[in-house]
C-alpha cells in the first residue's frame, strides 16, 4: 500500500526528514511512535502529497506522488483517510456536515438528505447519536476526536491515517477509542497508520510499530521485536527511563 525510499524533506534550511525508507503491506496496522518533534505528523502529510520532499519516491497504491501536481494528487488523496493531530474540524460547519465533507467530494451526485442519512450512521457508529447539529465548539475533546474519526473513515478509504487520536483523553476515553478504530478496522480492511505517544494504548491496536527520531525511522517492525531493539534511544522511549541519549 505504501513504498517510501529515501525520502528527504527540508523546510527552509532545515532538514526535518532525513532518508525515510517504509514499506507498508495492504491491510496491516502500523503505530508511528517518537519523542516530540521528531517527524511523526511531517512524515504522514508528506505521504498525502501535503509537503514536497527534496527527493526520494514516495508510491501509495503503486502510483508514483512525487512530483504530481495538485489536480493529480486529487485520486491519491481520495484513498487516504485522515484524522490530523488537532482534528481540523471545520468550525463553520456543523458536526454531520464536517463528516459528510468527504463523501459529497467523493459522490457529488449524492444529495442533502442522503448525506445526512450517511452521515448519521456513521454518528452513531462513533458513539455520537444525537449530536449531528452541534457546532464543532459545542463538543468535548473526546468527542471531537470522535467525529474526526467518523469523517476519516466515512468514504471507506484504503488507506487511514490517525495523528494522536487519543491525545488529551482520559483512559477510559482512551480504550473506546481503540476499541472504536478496531472495529471500523475489522469492518473497513482498511491499511491503518496510527500515530500516539500512548505506546501501551497503541499496542493494544497495532501489529507493527515503527519509531521516528529526527527524521529518521529507528526502528520498525512487528510489536514484539520493539521490546529486544538494542538502540540506546529505543531502549529507553519505549520505557520512559530518564537516563539515556534522550
Ligand atoms: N509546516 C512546518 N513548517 C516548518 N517546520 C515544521 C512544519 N511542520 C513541522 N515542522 C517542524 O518539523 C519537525 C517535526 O515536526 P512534527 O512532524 O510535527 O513532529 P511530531 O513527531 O511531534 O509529529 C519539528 O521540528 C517542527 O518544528
Ligand atoms: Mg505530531
Amino acid at each position: 500500500m505504501i513504498h517510501v525510499r529515501d525520502l528527504h524533506l527540508s523546510i527552509g534550511d532545515r532538514p526535518l526528514l532525513k532518508g525515510i525508507d517504509l514499506q507498508v503491506e495492504r491491510g496491516s496496522v502500523w503505530g508511528i511512535i517518537g519523542p516530540p518533534g521528531g517527524g511523526k505528523s511531517l512524515l504522514v502529510k508528506t505521504l498525502c502529497g501535503l509537503f514536497t520532499p527534496d527527493r526520494g519516491s514516495i508510491r501509495i497504491d503503486g502510483v508514483e506522488v512525487c512530483g504530481l501536481d495538485e489536480p493529480a494528487l486529487v485520486p491519491i488523496r481520495r484513498k487516504i483517510g485522515m484524522l490530523f493531530q488537532n482534528n481540523a474540524l471545520f468550525d463553520f460547519m456543523k458536526v454531520w456536515e464536517n463528516v459528510a465533507f468527504p463523501l459529497a467530494r467523493l459522490k457529488p451526485d449524492l444529495d442533502e438528505a442522503a448525506l445526512r442519512e450517511r452521515a448519521l450512521m456513521r454518528l452513531r457508529e462513533v458513539g455520537l447519536a444525537g449530536s449531528e447539529d452541534k457546532w464543532p465548539s459545542e463538543l468535548s475533546g473526546g468527542m471531537k476526536k470522535r467525529v474526526g474519526i467518523a469523517r476519516a473513515t466515512m468514504t471507506e478509504s484504503p488507506l487511514v491515517i490517525y495523528d494522536e487520536p487519543t491525545a488529551g483523553l482520559d483512559p477510559v476515553t482512551t480504550s473506546k477509542i481503540y476499541d472504536l478504530l478496531e472495529k471500523i478496522r475489522q469492518s473497513t480492511g482498511a491499511t491503518v497508520l496510527a500515530i500516539s505517544s500512548d505506546i501501551q494504548g497503541l499496542s493494544t491496536f497495532v501489529k507493527n510499530m515503527m519509531l521516528v527520531h529526527d527524521g529518521q525511522i529507528l526502528f520498525k517492525g512487528p510489536l514484539p521485536a520493539l521490546q529486544e531493539c538494542e538502540d540506546p534511544l529505543v531502549h529507553q522511549f519505549i520505557r520512559g527511563l530518564s537516563e539515556g541519549p534522550l
